[in-house]
Order: C-alpha cells, then sequence, then structure tokens
C-alpha cells in the first residue's frame, strides 16, 4: 500500500507589494531584494483575513463533498496561530462544513508545522487506509516595517489531502530529522513579530540541510544521482539555492546544472509571494510540478524541511502515473497574475492596521470567501 499526497493547492493574499519599489523606498539597492534575497513580489494581507481565511480558501480548492465525508482529521500547522488555546483547525473544519466526526488540531514547531502534520496524516492513513487527512500549513509572516527581515515577509496557505493510493505523491519511509535548541528566530508570548538572528538562522538552515542530507545518503545508500528534483523550505529563494549550492563541491557539473534547473521551478511561486512560513516547502513543490517539463511517473523527489528554533528534516516521495492532472497550472498563475499590485505608501498602511480589541464588537465589509465579517468578545466571525 502506498500513502501520500492526493490533492495539493494553495492560496495567497489578493494584494501584493513589488519588491524593487520597497527597495527604492528603503534606500537599498533593488538588486540586493531581486538577487541577494531573491525575491519579486511580496504577499500583503487586509486585517479582515487571517491564517483560518487563507487555510480555509486553500483546503476549498481541494476538497469535494465525499472528501469532506471521509476526512478523519484536519491537522494545522501553523507558526502565527490566533489564539493561545483554541485549534484554528476546528473553525477550518466547521467553515468547510468537514464532518464532525474528526480530530483536529494545531501543531507548532516554527516553520516544520505543516511537515509535523503531514508525518501524522501519513502514520494514520497507513493504519487506517480508507480514511483521509487534510492537512493545513498557514501562515502570515511579519517583521516589521523598516525591520531587517521586511524583504522576507509573506503569508499564503498550502493545502494537502493524504490518502492511500495518492495520485500526486508517494511518500517514502525514509524520514532523517534532526533537532537542537538554537535561539535562530523567535517569538515570545506576546511579542507581535519574531525575534530574529538572521545570520545565525541562515547558518543554522544550511548545517541542518547538510547533516540531514548527508545522514539520509548514508542510511538509504543514495546519492544526487537518486532524485529527480529537491525542494527546500523556502523563507527567500536565496536561501533554498545557498543550502542546495552547500554540497556542489561534493557532486558533478553535470548533476549541479540538472538540480539547480529544477530548483529555478520550484521557486517560480514563491518569488512572488515571499515567506509562507509553515507552507513555503509546499508552495515550492507545487511550483515544481507544475512549471516542470522534465518529471515523469516514479521519479523520487527529495523534500527538505526546516523550522527554526531547530528542527531539519528530509524525507522523500516518488511522483505518481498521472500527476500533472492532479494539478491546476492555469489557476494558479491566473491567481498569482490577478493580485492587485499596492504602492509602498499602500502596503505599509495595509501592514499597520490591525483588528480592535477583543470586547469590541466591529463588523467589516470584506465580502471575499472565509473573509472576518464581524469580531465580538474574542471571537472571529467568518463569512461562508
Ligand atoms: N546585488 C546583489 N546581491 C546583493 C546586493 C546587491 N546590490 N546587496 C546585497 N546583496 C546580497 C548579499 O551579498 C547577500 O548575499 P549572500 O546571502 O549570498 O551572502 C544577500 O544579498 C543578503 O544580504 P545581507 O546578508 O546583507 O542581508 P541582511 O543583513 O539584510 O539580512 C536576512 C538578510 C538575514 C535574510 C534577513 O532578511 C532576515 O533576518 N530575514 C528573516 C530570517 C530568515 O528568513 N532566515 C532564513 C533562515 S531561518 C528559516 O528558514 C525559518 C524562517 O522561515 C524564518
Amino acid at each position: 500500500m502506498t500513502v501520500g499526497i492526493d490533492k495539493i493547492a494553495f492560496h495567497v493574499p489578493d494584494y501584493f507589494v513589488d519588491m524593487a519599489e520597497l527597495a527604492v523606498a528603503r534606500g537599498v539597492d533593488p538588486n540586493k531584494f531581486l538577487i541577494g534575497i531573491g525575491q519579486d513580489k511580496m504577499a500583503v494581507i487586509p486585517k479582515t483575513q487571517d491564517i483560518i481565511t487563507l487555510g480555509a480558501n486553500a483546503a476549498a480548492k481541494i476538497l469535494t463533498a465525499a472528501d469532506k465525508k471521509e476526512i478523519d482529521m484536519v491537522l494545522v500547522g501553523t507558526e502565527t496561530g490566533i489564539d493561545y488555546s483554541k485549534s484554528a483547525a476546528v473553525v477550518i473544519q466547521q467553515l468547510l462544513d468537514i464532518s464532525p466526526f474528526v480530530r483536529s488540531y494545531e501543531l507548532k514547531h516554527a516553520c516544520y508545522g505543516g511537515t509535523a502534520g503531514l508525518q501524522q496524516a501519513k502514520e494514520y492513513v497507513l493504519n487506517h487506509p480508507d480514511r483521509k487527512v487534510l492537512v493545513i500549513a498557514t501562515d502570515i509572516s511579519k517583521y516589521g516595517l523598516n525591520s531587517g527581515g521586511e524583504p522576507t515577509q509573506g503569508a499564503g496557505a498550502v493545502a494537502m489531502l493524504v490518502t492511500n493510493n495518492p495520485r500526486i505523491l508517494e511518500l517514502s519511509d525514509d524520514n532523517v530529522f534532526y533537532s537542537e535548541n538554537v535561539y535562530d528566530f523567535w517569538r515570545p508570548n506576546g511579542h507581535d513579530y519574531p525575534l530574529v538572528d538572521g545570520h545565525l538562522s541562515n547558518d543554522i538552515y544550511i548545517e541542518g540541510f547538510k547533516r540531514v542530507w548527508h545522514e539520509s545518503n548514508q542510511r538509504h545508500q543514495r546519492s544526487e544521482k537518486d532524485y529527480a528534483a529537491l525542494t527546500f523550505h523556502l523563507p527567500y529563494t536565496k536561501m533554498g539555492r545557498k543550502a542546495l549550492q552547500s554540497i556542489f563541491p561534493e557532486i558533478s557539473e553535470a548533476e549541479q546544472n540538472r538540480l539547480m534547473e529544477c530548483y529555478e521551478e520550484s521557486i517560480l511561486y514563491s518569488r512572488q509571494v515571499g515567506n509562507l512560513y509553515t507552507g513555503s516547502l509546499y508552495l515550492g513543490l507545487i511550483s515544481l510540478l507544475e512549471n516542470s517539463t522534465s518529471l515523469k511517473a516514479g521519479d523520487r523527489i527529495g523534500l527538505f524541511s526546516y523550522g527554526s528554533g531547530a528542527i531539519s528534516e528530509f524525507f522523500s516521495g516518488r511522483l505518481v502515473e498521472g500527476f500533472k492532472e492532479q494539478l491546476q497550472p492555469a489557476k494558479d498563475e491566473a491567481a498569482l497574475a490577478e493580485r492587485q499590485q499596492l504602492n509602498v505608501a499602500e502596503y505599509e498602511a495595509m501592514f499597520a492596521e490591525s483588528l480592535p480589541e477583543d470586547d469590541v464588537e466591529t463588523e467589516f465589509s470584506d465580502s471575499t470567501p472565509y473573509a472576518i465579517r464581524k469580531i465580538a468578545q474574542g471571537i472571529r466571525y467568518y463569512n461562508q
């Protein structure tokens, strides 16, 4: 029996700011953001949308009425939760009208939460092959205006349906994981933005990748030749590129070129959105699968997941015959192209807006699907 990703989709906010314009406004050479960071556009989210609306919109793109009856678990990976106690998963389950006979909960380990959900989903479906698990990775990445992390912000969600006999990617049982207690990026309770040691985080990410990559090759008797493509957590697209290049001294030029070509295909969407935190690796996977001209059934794809704090995990899966038919490249490209561009002043104004204090009842007029329509006594009410 095989278990893996049967359906996958992403959702990003309707607004973006151009990175070259942002660079000029910040007095920085645009090539620092475009090449040095590797980002063209950055998603901007209005106050009436949150991790729940992003996650619900992503999942709504893949779920049928039949799926909603066969789902046993709704797992939401996030590091920008909206409640210390209540799980976003149960709100999304209700918004999407998924059977209430589900186990729903949130998972946290910085950008790793989506991968934790995916692995739990895989293990559950292995034991319950006739059931399905919905995994959602949803986040809003904010470091603050004029901060060092500002060009690496973003927002969005990826939803994955994990099933028996999946039609996209069969997950292998080859995970190698490594955890170490590091303060590279953290957000103590009460802080609106993370505290981040940016250059340390880059180093830990690269070291983490090399460690689990080498360990995986040793444990499974594999090399780069066994992988049609490697995909990476993408806090910004230069980061995954640096990690991939860190193993180049060990591999032939032909293999470097082959892997780099696939890497370029995997970052096309992230370049236009920015960091999705938990969803970034999976947005990269969608971008690769939708834009690759060389991938075929049976190919092995390697996935590197990184969560600050820190955990590194490398695992892989094999593409299934007909995987392209389960994807929606035209719709995805249209969704990215149809977003509204904000100038820097508009971005700053949208960024600064926040929901009112919990006990002030307020109604909103955002009519987009699942947007927040009202807040009262700490409860967010959504369009349905
Ligand atoms: N043209 C081309 N390139 C230029 C340039 C120019 N004019 N000016 C600068 N650059 C290059 C630099 O050479 C540098 O390249 P390398 O990384 O290859 O050396 C790159 O642009 C970035 O320049 P700096 O290192 O000077 O940038 P910075 O000090 O402003 O910080 C950052 C960059 C550390 C990523 C910062 O934006 C940050 O802290 N971001 C948030 C943390 C983060 O995303 N960390 C990633 C790993 S942690 C993780 O993955 C979890 C997560 O999602 C947060």
